[in-house]
């Protein structure tokens, strides 16, 4: 069976040799480095299967040629899967999956963004480069002090549990299909969703992206949260109403905010972008506030996690063909 992925970075490459060479007998891959799009898709013709991610965007028209063309499995090597037409992929007979690569680095960078907003540190950050060393504006809050509100108990939230944990902060958590062992952990209590807005002196969000969740925190969520909430959104931009967002940082109804991802992301994060106008308004305006802090999608993006996306990402279309895949959705 031969495989094409695409979207291979360099930092990828190591890895993407050895997942190559450890492929079944009667498995052969090759890789490009553009996304999946109308303009390279013909080039498909003879491979039965495809390794993608995040800017490789599934849509139905793009589907229903990776089916005329014979393409019978995919392998996303990322774990949200916003990027595919789910509904058009399984109407077309095609097998899909994600992979869950070990959640600790996202996790980490959640606990990071947790901490450099409660401390205050762009500002202090900045001011240093400017000699100014006062302490107005900077005084911090402690984890410690706070309860948190998890939304989203899966891999990545249920990590935050655990280092969360560490400094003996209450937590709340949010799921549809509560963790049962969860449940049963001191200092952790499932909630509603309303609840958690309303106790909660910190958010920090790990769904996925589906249309139930589009925009789960609007003007309706914040107006329920408690006033100086502090919001932590490493997930998916689109979890989030952007206006609604930026009305409550000005209003100073939320005290901080800080994102790894931004609705409408593609094409400007993990780019160079630097000599260009980029319009993306929301952006550029939310940026400039002192209790904004915002970083572009990198939470993912450490040796561990990139190895394993390639690695499984790979491994999984054999596990697919096999009936071995455990992330197929
Ligand atoms: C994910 O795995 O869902 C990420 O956000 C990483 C990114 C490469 C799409």
């Amino acid at each position: 069976m031969k495989i094409k992925l695409y979207e291979l970075r360099p930092d990828e490459q190591a890895a993407f040799s050895r997942a190559a060479a450890a492929l079944p007998d009667g498995y052969s891959i090759d890789a490009v480095a553009e996304p999946l799009s109308a303009d390279n898709i013909d080039a498909l013709a003879g491979y039965e299967a495809i390794v993608i991610t995040n800017k490789s965007l599934l849509t139905a028209d793009i589907v229903a040629r990776l089916q005329q063309l014979g393409v019978r499995y995919v392998s996303s090597r990322c774990v949200g899967f916003n990027h595919i037409d789910l509904p058009a992929v399984k109407a077309a007979g095609i097998r899909v999956c994600n992979t869950t690569y070990p959640p600790y680095g996202v996790a980490e960078f959640a606990i990071m963004l947790m901490l450099m907003a409660l401390r205050k540190c762009k500002p202090a950050i900045w001011r240093m480069q400017v000699n100014d060393y006062s302490l107005e504006g900077l005084l911090g809050r402690e984890l410690r002090t706070m309860t948190v509100g998890v939304m989203g108990t899966g891999h990545i939230g249920r990590a935050v549990i655990d280092y969360l944990g560490g400094f003996g902060c209450k937590i709340l958590a949010y799921d549809p299909y509560p963790a049962q062992d969860l449940a049963a952990r001191e200092g952790v209590e499932y909630v509603g969703l309303d609840d958690l807005y309303r106790d909660s002196d910190l958010i920090t969000i790990h769904v996925p992206l589906m249309d139930s969740t589009r925009n789960i925190i609007d003007a309706g969520a914040i107006a329920k949260m408690k006033d100086g909430v502090v919001l932590i959104n490493v997930s998916r931009g689109e979890l989030v109403d952007t206006d609604a967002l930026i009305d409550a940082v000005e209003s100073e109804k939320m005290g901080a905010l800080a994102m790894d991802v931004f609705e409408d992301e593609g094409g400007i994060y993990h780019e160079n972008r630097m000599n260009d106008i980029i319009s993306n308004r929301k952006m550029a305006y939310l940026r400039q506030f002192p209790n904004v802090l915002l970083t572009n999608h990198i939470a993912f993006y450490t040796d561990v996690d990139v190895d394993s996306m390639v690695e499984d990402g790979i491994a999984n279309i054999p596990a697919m063909v096999e009936g071995r895949c455990t992330t197929e959705l």
